[in-house]
């Protein structure tokens, strides 16, 4: 991929991510162009000239379906952007996710179709998170396959996730965990359903991220995702020695039954 001059600023610009690289490292070149084919850059282009961004820094995770980024705003913040990838994510399983949600129940089986309204959906759960106080990064910008949110780390290293750095106090971080998913539930009306220790930071307080799967409660599947959720979590706690409930009146806690 020969990428126009002026669009070469938007390559991230971490280590191995070099345009002089691209040209020599074909393995290289082939993740650029999955990333940032034509309609990518261009929603970059634009998300550049209302300020969003101003400059991209280098990557900051690859995952199954999206890339995240690190980059500056006008303003000289730092924000993640996280960048879905349209040609090759497994938009069938998106789908049956997206379709479970009555926000989203009307939905085309078009894959570009499908991974925009992913990325929407993120972007609006984490709008509600944030407006019901939920730990979470703050939703700024989306548009097409593109999403960006405040950077939850110290200049430009993101916070540790719970699963490579376990809580010093676990059962704590529990609590305060447990009063996320509740705050979630009852203030936001959602349920994360992709929780566990992948996709909660710590900062050292535990702050939730990866809302791609979060789900109306008024879904026929929030409840069972709501109960896979809290199995994540009490699993990873129980590993860490901390005493946790049985899932059943967990379950009662969130849903404000207990
Ligand atoms: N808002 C954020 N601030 C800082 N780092 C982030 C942010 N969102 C994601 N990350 C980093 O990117 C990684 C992957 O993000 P995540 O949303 O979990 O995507 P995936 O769908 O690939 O699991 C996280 O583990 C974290 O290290
Ligand atoms: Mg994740």
């Amino acid at each position: 991929m020969r990428l126009p001059e002026d669009l070469q600023e938007f390559l991230p610009k971490g280590e191995g991510w070099k345009y002089e690289r691209l040209e020599k490292d074909s393995e290289m070149r082939k993740v650029v162009e999955r990333v940032f084919d034509s309609s990518t850059l261009l929603t970059l282009y634009r998300m550049v000239n209302r300020g969003s961004i101003d400059r991209f820094g280098g990557a900051v995770s690859t995952g199954k379906e999206a890339h995240v980024f690190r980059a500056l705003n006008r303003e000289g913040e730092y924000v993640a952007v996280k960048i879905y990838r349209v040609a090759t994510s497994d938009f069938k399983n998106m789908y049956r996710y997206l379709v479970a949600d009555p926000r989203f129940r009307g939905i085309h089986r078009d894959r570009r179709q499908v991974v925009y309204a992913w990325a929407s959906r993120e972007y609006k759960n984490l709008q509600r998170a944030g407006e019901a106080g939920v730990s979470s990064p703050r939703a700024l910008d989306y548009e097409k396959n593109v999403l960006v949110m405040e950077f939850l780390g110290k200049e430009g290293l993101p916070y540790p996730r719970m699963k490579d750095v376990p809580p010093k106090d676990p059962e704590r971080t529990f609590r305060k965990l447990l009063r996320e998913v509740e705050l979630l539930y009852r203030e936001a009306r959602l349920v994360h359903a992709d929780l566990s220790e992948y996709n909660v930071l710590l900062s050292p307080d535990p702050l939730l991220i990866d809302f791609s799967l979060g789900t109306d409660v008024s879904s026929p599947m929030a409840e069972e995702f709501l109960r896979r959720d809290l199995s994540n979590l009490s699993r990873f706690f129980r590993k860490q020695g901390a005493s946790v409930p049985s899932v059943e009146e967990l379950l009662a806690v969130v849903k404000g039954e207990g």
